[in-house]
């Protein structure tokens, strides 16, 4: 049985920041009671408000960006797509209640600068399923600023951010995205922003036009379709790529089997027919599990 991380906690944060965004976004800024180790992209915390206002059951939400501060633990902030009773709870939450964090949880993504390889990541972001992809582009970044410091080669290329959306209020947070060093290309369904169409088109068009090689590394996360058509490109075009699962979660750490996801029998999983995405994923490789 795979076992909870070992940095997990159960603690109370403060929220001292809300921001609306366009559309049905919201950003919340908490800040938590302990000191927590730095965190990797793609961690997720299971959040609920402490006034029993929540759902009994947390929900799950990535870590989308860290904050650190000098006298005390980091702020963590949250990018939060308001859907249903758990959302839409969090999102009315007002500066100074309390919230329930147990975390951080899940595997997070592959390490993107290890080991050292001259391949460009494309992140592919749908929707809300950008939020875990804003750490792991500033982690390269920092990655190829301290090889520069020390007169090395950056271990990884600067990688490419693909974002796909509905609309344009759909695209959250993008002037923070567009700050990121990183080529930023935006799609949207209705083409009012951006390319007209969908990640994966996008990724092909750039492709076409030379901006984007033709060998990269995907990683992405976003709605079901999307992943599956993520999948079938990769796939034809024999490219190594990770899909991060916004699944239902009921506990986060194991115990519920609430989580589960098929896996494929001659994939790097092993045998076993299915794996819990809180504890084994949130990220697998495509060869790994069934969409
Ligand atoms: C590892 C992980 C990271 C996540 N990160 C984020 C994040 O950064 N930001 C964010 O906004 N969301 C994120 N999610 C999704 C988020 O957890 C759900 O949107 C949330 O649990 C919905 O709770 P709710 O009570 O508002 O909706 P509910 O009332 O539980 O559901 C409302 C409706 O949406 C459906 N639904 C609920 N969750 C999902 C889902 N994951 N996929 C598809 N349909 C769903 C339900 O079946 C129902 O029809 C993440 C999920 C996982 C597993
Ligand atoms: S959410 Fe409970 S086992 Fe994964």
């Amino acid at each position: 049985m795979v076992a909870p991380p070992k940095d997990a906690c159960s603690a109370l944060a403060e929220l001292i920041a809300i921001e609306i965004l366009p559309g049905d976004g919201v950003l919340i800024t908490v800040r938590p009671s302990v000191e927590l180790e730095p965190l990797d992209p793609n961690r997720f915390f299971m959040l609920r408000r402490e006034d029993g206002l929540s759902p009994k059951i947390p929900r799950p939400f990535s870590i989308y960006r860290e904050v650190a501060r000098e006298d005390g633990p980091a702020d963590l902030v949250f990018m939060i797509k308001v859907i249903g009773d758990g959302t839409r709870a969090l999102a009315n939450t007002r500066v100074g209640e309390s919230l329930r964090l147990i975390g951080p949880l899940g595997k997070g993504w592959p390490s993107f600068t290890e080991p050292a390889d001259e391949t460009p990541w494309v992140f592919l972001a749908g929707g809300i399923g950008s939020a875990p992809f804003f750490m792991a582009v500033e982690a390269i970044t920092a990655a190829a600023d301290e090889a520069e410091a020390s007169g090395e080669r950056a271990p990884t290329p600067p990688p490419f951010l693909l974002y796909g959306a509905g609309t344009r209020e759909l695209v959250y947070d993008a002037e923070a995205f567009s700050e990121l060093d990183c080529a930023l290309h935006v799609a949207t369904d209705d083409g009012s922003f951006g390319f007209k169409g969908n990640v994966v088109t996008l990724l092909q068009a750039l492709q076409a036009a030379g901006s984007i090689p033709q060998r990269v590394r995907i990683a992405a996360c976003g709605p079901m379709p999307m992943l599956r058509a993520v999948e079938r490109f990769a796939s034809a075009n024999d490219l190594e790529c990770y899909v991060s699962l916004e699944d239902l979660m009921g506990c986060g750490v194991g115990i519920c089997n609430g989580c589960v996801v098929e896996t494929k029998p001659d994939g790097p999983l092993g045998a076993w027919p299915n794996a819990k995405c809180c504890v084994e994923g949130p990220a697998f490789n495509t060869n790994a599990v069934v969409l």
